[in-house]
C-alpha cells in the first residue's frame, strides 16, 4: 500500500494465507484463535452462538456503554432487544428517509464555502445527527464534536487494553485512566440530559403522544412484565449511548469506504451516477428500488472493508473448530475482513466488482458475507444503515465529485475500520 505502511489486516491475510483457515496465537495466558472460514463463522454466530460469549474487548466496552445491547448477555439483553426491536421494523425504517434525506440536504449545504473536507468527519456529524434524531428525536448536531472526541478516547482505550496483557486498574489516576474517565463523564452528560429532557416532554404531553413513539418512547414506556418496574436512568444511558456509538461509527465507516472505491474506480462510479440521474431528488423506497446498483456498490464496498472487521467471542465450554480442540476460555475471532477476502470463496477477491451481489447472487450465504454480524446478536440496525447510506449516497453524488485531497487512507482498525488519516477529499461542485 501507498506511503510504506501497512494495515495489520493484510498481516493477519498473510497468515490466513501461510497457517490456513484458523490461526492459533498465544497472548499471555491466553489462546485467541483466529478464523475466516465460513463453517467455523456458522458454527459460532448461528448453530453453536450459546456456547460463544462476549469477550474480554465487550467487558472493556462495557467500561462505557454499561451494559446496553452491544454488550449485555442473557436475560437482560433478551429483554432489552425484545424492547427495542419494534423501533427498527420496516415501517418504521421507512420513516426515516425523510430524517435521513434532511440531514443529508444540511450537509451539502453546509459545503457551500468548502473546498475541502475531512470525510470521516462530515460522515461522522450527518449520520450521528440522523441517528439521534430517528431514535431519540432530538438533535446532536452541536454535539457531534464533542461526542466525537469522548468516542475517540473511549474507543482507543477500549482497543489498546484489548491488545495489552497487563493493564492498570481503571481507578488508578493515570493520566490516560483520567482522560478516559474525562471522555465517560462527557458522555453521560449527554446522554442523561437527553432522558431528563425527553421525561419532561412526555410528562407533559402525555405517555401516548408523539413522544413516545420513537425507541427512546419505547424504552421510557416500557414496565417490567414481572415487577412493573420501570427501566432504569442507567439502563436508558446504557442503551442510548450504544446506539450512539454502535449507530454512526460503522454507517460513516461504511459511506468513507465507498467514496474511497468509487474514486479508485471511475467506471464504477460512472455507471452509478448515471443511474442516480434517473431517479433526480426522490430518495423514497420505491425510488431507491430502480436503482439496484446502488445497493449493490455499498455491499461491495462493506466486503471489501467491513466497517466492524471482525467479531470477537470467549469459548464458553470446550469445543472444536474443524477439529482443532478449542479450550473453554479462548478468544475466537471471526475476522470478516480475510473471510471478506477468502480466496476460496470468492472470485477474484480483491477486486471491486458490485455485479457479485447482483441478481441471483443477491443473497450470498449469510457464513461467507457477514458485516452485520449474524445469529440471534444479527445488527438491530442494519437495514436502517442500508436505507440511510443509500439515501446519503444519492444526495452526495447528485451534487458533488471528490478528489483525494491527500494520501489515500489506509484501513485502520479501532474497533471499527478507519481511514488512517480521516480521507481528505476536494469537494467539487456540480
Ligand atoms: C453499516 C453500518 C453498520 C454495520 C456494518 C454494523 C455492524 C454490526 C455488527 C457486525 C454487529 C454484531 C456485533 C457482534 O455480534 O459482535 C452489530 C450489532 C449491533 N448494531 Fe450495528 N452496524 C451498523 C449500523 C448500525 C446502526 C445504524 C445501528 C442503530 C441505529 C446499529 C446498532 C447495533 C446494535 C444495538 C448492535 C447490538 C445488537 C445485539 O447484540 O443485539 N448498528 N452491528
Amino acid at each position: 500500500m501507498q506511503s510504506g505502511r501497512r494495515s495489520i489486516l493484510s498481516v493477519i491475510d498473510e497468515y490466513f494465507d501461510g497457517y490456513g483457515d484458523l490461526v492459533d496465537i498465544k497472548l499471555g495466558p491466553v489462546r485467541i484463535f483466529l478464523t475466516r472460514n465460513p463453517e467455523h463463522i456458522r458454527h459460532c454466530l448461528q448453530e453453536n452462538h450459546m456456547s460463544y460469549g462476549r469477550s474480554i474487548s465487550y467487558k472493556f466496552l462495557a467500561y462505557f456503554l454499561g451494559q446496553g445491547l452491544l454488550t449485555s448477555e442473557g436475560e437482560l439483553w433478551r429483554k432489552q432487544r425484545r424492547l427495542a426491536q419494534p423501533a427498527f421494523h420496516r415501517q418504521k425504517i421507512a420513516g426515516f428517509a425523510t430524517i435521513i434525506a434532511g440531514a443529508g440536504d444540511e450537509m451539502i449545504s453546509s459545503w457551500a464555502n468548502k473546498t475541502t473536507c475531512s470525510l470521516s468527519e462530515e460522515m461522522s456529524h450527518v449520520t450521528l445527527a440522523i441517528v439521534s434524531r430517528a431514535l431519540f428525536g432530538t438533535d446532536l448536531k452541536n454535539e457531534s464534536e464533542a461526542i466525537g472526541r469522548a468516542l475517540t478516547i473511549a474507543l482507543d482505550e477500549v482497543n489498546r487494553r484489548s491488545i495489552s496483557i497487563v493493564n492498570p486498574p481503571m481507578f488508578l489516576p493515570t493520566a490516560r485512566n483520567r482522560n478516559y474517565r474525562g471522555a465517560v463523564a462527557e458522555m453521560d452528560r449527554i446522554a442523561y440530559g437527553i432522558i431528563e429532557n425527553r421525561k419532561r416532554t412526555m410528562e407533559a404531553q402525555g405517555d401516548s403522544s408523539e413522544a413516545s413513539n420513537d425507541l427512546l418512547g419505547m424504552f421510557l414506556s416500557a414496565r417490567d412484565a414481572d415487577t412493573g418496574e420501570a427501566m432504569s436512568n442507567k439502563q436508558l444511558r446504557d442503551e442510548l449511548l450504544t446506539m450512539i456509538m454502535a449507530g454512526h461509527e460503522t454507517t460513516a465507516n461504511a459511506l468513507v469506504w465507498t467514496i474511497y472505491l468509487l474514486l479508485k474506480h471511475p467506471e464504477v462510479e460512472a455507471r452509478l451516477r448515471t443511474e442516480i440521474e434517473a431517479i433526480d431528488n426522490d430518495v423514497s423506497l420505491e425510488s431507491l428500488a430502480r436503482v439496484p446498483y446502488l445497493q449493490t456498490v455499498i455491499e461491495e464496498s462493506m466486503r471489501l472493508f467491513p466497517p466492524v472487521p471482525g467479531l470477537e467471542r470467549l469459548a464458553l465450554r470446550d469445543g472444536e473448530l474443524g477439529g482443532v480442540k478449542i479450550p473453554k476460555g479462548s478468544v475466537v475471532n471471526l475476522v470478516t475482513y480475510s473471510a471478506h477476502r477468502h480466496p476460496n470463496f470468492w472470485d477474484d477477491p480483491e477486486s471491486f466488482k458490485p455485479e457479485r451481489f447482483a441478481g441471483a447472487n443477491a443473497s450470498l450465504r449469510r457464513d461467507q458475507y457477514f458485516p452485520f454480524g449474524g445469529g440471534p446478536r444479527l445488527c438491530i440496525g442494519n437495514h436502517f444503515a442500508m436505507l440511510e447510506a443509500q439515501i446519503l449516497l444519492v444526495k452526495m453524488l447528485r451534487s458533488y465529485k471528490f478528489e483525494f485531497a491527500g494520501e489515500e487512507p489506509i484501513p485502520q482498525i479501532q474497533v471499527t475500520l478507519r481511514p488512517h488519516n480521516g480521507m481528505p477529499v476536494r469537494l467539487i461542485r456540480l
